[in-house]
């Protein structure tokens, strides 16, 4: 007999995903609480873990299910992911864990990892210094290509600028003192669209592809999404790039180049899922709360703490 109390699925925005999770959990015959992180706090003198979380006052969660991190400053992010830490250290399994979020929030770590496992990826700069990102874009532009400009921490399509030959780079502080320059893939003769693969636990789960106005092919930007097939290089290159990371779940972006060459784009470790869900057949909160429960609880619980 399951022995697990309540796990917390961790959101500010519960809404339609966090409905879906707690029915999946429910499904599985585990409790499951919402939790706001920037509710939960430090007390040393509350509990012997010095972690207050609404909702378990008592005693830890038997689990976390990262669904939202949300935006706030340097130090409540730190504050946030610190407490993921934290309860990972004190053996509450955390999924996806603060590291894979860390390195899938930062572009400049999942590109280095990506490079660093050999998964094709598009050439990728990262420097605080405006003369090297001008070098590069010449340098690029001089070459043919077209340069996109990226927000480190960015998300939803937004604040991402394509230059060409004779375009100005932005200054510093439009880009947090961070120029992120990755080559632009220019689309098929068929047209532009980006495929987003959802990965759970090692294996690709669905797929679709997104088609926006523009070059920006995200949800968020008004891009249409379309079912897709589990296209076997898509799904191995999307595997091994959650693997990088070190993520449980995560949507994956890729993209194929003119040639058809595939290539990854970015990581997701915190990945909506709506818009996928509504183009595909397979329910994607019930194989993530399946995911969390075999891989994380069936075993955790045994463990005292
Ligand atoms: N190098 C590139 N070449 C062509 N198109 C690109 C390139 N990088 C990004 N794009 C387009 O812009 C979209 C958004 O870029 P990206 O996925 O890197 O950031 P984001 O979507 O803002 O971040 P997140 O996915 O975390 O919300 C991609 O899905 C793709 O359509
Ligand atoms: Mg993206």
């Amino acid at each position: 007999m399951s022995r697990v109390r309540a796990i917390a699925i961790a959101t500010d925005t519960p809404g339609w995903h966090g409905r879906r999770l707690v029915r999946a959990f429910e499904a599985l015959g585990v409790q499951s609480r919402v939790v706001s992180l920037s509710h939960c706090r430090v007390d040393l003198e509350a509990n012997r873990w010095g972690i207050v979380i609404p909702g378990f006052e008592n005693a830890l969660p038997d689990g976390v299910l990262v669904r939202e991190i949300a935006a706030g400053s340097f130090e409540q992010i730190t504050l946030r992911l610190g407490l993921l830490h934290a309860l990972a250290e004190w053996g509450v399994p955390v999924c996806n864990s603060a590291r894979a979020v860390e390195r899938t929030v930062d572009k400049s770590m999942t590109s280095m990892l990506l490079r660093h496992a050999g998964i094709a990826t598009p050439p990728t700069w990262v420097s605080e210094s405006a003369s090297d990102a001008r070098a590069i874009l010449m340098r690029e532009t001089a070459a043919g290509h077209r340069v996109v400009l990226k927000p480190l921490f960015g998300s939803q399509g937004k604040g991402l600028l394509r230059l060409g030959s004779g375009d100005a780079l932005p200054d510093p502080a439009t880009v947090q003192g961070v120029y992120y320059l990755q080559r632009f893939v220019e689309p098929a003769a068929d047209g532009g669209r980006d495929y987003r693969v959802f990965v759970i636990g090692g294996r690709s789960v669905a797929a679709m592809t997104r088609q926006g106005a523009g070059w920006v092919h995200n949800v968020a930007q008004g891009a249409r999404c379309e079912t897709a097939t589990l296209e076997p290089d898509l799904c191995r290159l999307a595997e091994r790039a959650v693997a990088a990371v070190g993520a449980d779940y995560a949507g994956v972006d890729l993209m194929r180049a003119a040639d058809g060459t595939a290539l990854v784009i970015e990581v997701n470790g915190i990945p909506a899922w709506r818009g996928l869900q509504s183009v595909s057949a397979e329910d994607i909160a019930h194989r993530l709360a399946r995911h969390f429960h075999d891989r994380h609880l069936a075993v955790a619980h045994s463990v005292a703490r």
